[in-house]
């Protein structure tokens, strides 16, 4: 209770925080768009840097690390939110899910974008893309001996796999793209065989696995892929090249449906006073510049078709990938979650 009652008062101290900031740091000016992104500032600031220097409209970012939906949704009508900016399709899903963003319909969009990224109705799109890929350890997991997500649960990899809870955004849609894939029953029996296999409790990050990989505590494990990008750079902590190195990237299930790839993108709010704008900026974004940027500043593949990859993404090699639209597995989510509940996963 003391608990609840310390986490709301911490959360009401941080939306004022930030609400100080954004009114305080940004003053409102005629032709604007003000933006609430969970992607981390460093990663964003050179696009719309470039979105103002094309445009002239000023963007006012609020930077939201946790909490998008609890803080669009204490903010309501009044929110000066226009656009939502945001990872993996789960959090896309989840805000509109809750009403809060609106249908766009825009010819630059549906030109760039794959439809397999973009919600029917044009309430979300995907702007960057990542591969959900296996990370199998170089010295212990044999070539060909996991070639799917279905064989992270096959008993040959018993206490030999490591994964994040199962509740985190990332695992819920593997398990959502399990139940479009193969179907609620095939779920059914894959969620708890693929805890039988685990070597420990599902807990930390994706980085975390690979270093597991690496201190030999488990063989394989499932991470998104621009992590290898920033463990095998990493300046900061150069223990992580050594991670990044232990490892393969498997791309899985090439020998059938492809490996799932998930989005960053970018929803415009119901109540967005710079529309206009707004669609602009998800335009400016979808388009080669910004594709460019996106692809050389944190190891993703562009959304758009022929934009160059970064050299390290290229040599991570071509892949098939999974065509299962994500709007249809998003809508799996809630079932996904039950699952993981009823198969005691994270316990
Ligand atoms: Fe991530």
């Amino acid at each position: 209770m003391k608990n609840n009652h310390a986490s709301r008062r911490n959360f009401a101290y941080f939306v004022l925080l930030c609400a100080a900031i954004l009114t305080t740091a940004v003053p409102a000016t005629a032709s604007e768009v003000n933006l609430y992104s969970s992607r981390q500032p460093f990663l964003i600031k050179p696009l719309l840097k470039a979105f103002t220097e094309g445009t002239g409209a000023k963007i006012n970012m609020l930077y939201l690390k946790k909490g998008m939906l609890e803080w669009l949704k204490s903010e309501g009508k009044k929110s000066p939110a226009d656009l939502i900016l945001m990872s993996d399709i789960g959090n896309l899903y989840n805000n509109d899910k809750a009403g809060l963003l609106r249908g766009v319909w825009s010819k630059t969009l549906t030109t760039n974008i794959p439809d397999q990224f973009c919600h029917p109705d044009g309430r979300w799109f995907g702007l960057t893309s990542r591969a959900l890929v296996i990370y199998g350890s170089k010295t212990r997991l044999k070539p060909g001996e996991v070639t799917t997500y279905e064989d992270l649960a096959d008993p040959k990899l018993k206490d030999r796999v490591y994964t994040r809870s199962a509740k985190h955004v990332y695992n819920i849609s593997l398990l959502a793209l399990i139940i479009v894939a193969r179907g609620a029953d095939a779920a059914k029996v894959w969620a708890p065989d693929l805890k039988d296999n685990l070597a420990r409790k599902a807990q930390g990050n994706d980085r975390a696995q690979v270093k597991s990989v690496y201190e030999g505590e488990c063989d394989v494990a499932a991470g998104n892929t621009y992590y290898m990008g920033k463990m095998v750079t990493n300046e900061k902590n150069p223990v992580q090249k050594e991670w990044g190195k232990s490892v393969n990237i498997i791309f899985p299930n090439q020998n059938g449906r492809g490996v799932h790839v998930n989005v960053s993108g970018a929803g415009v709010t119901k109540n967005a006073k710079n529309r206009v704008n707004a669609i602009k900026l998800i335009e400016f974004l979808s388009g080669d510049a910004a594709q460019k940027i996106y692809a050389e500043s944190n190891y993703e593949y562009p959304v758009k078709t022929g934009v160059a990859l970064h050299p390290m993404v290229a040599s991570w090699g071509k892949f098939k990938t999974d065509r299962a639209y994500l709007s249809k597995i998003a809508r799996e989510r809630t079932n996904a979650t039950k699952l993981v509940d009823q198969v005691a996963f994270n316990n």
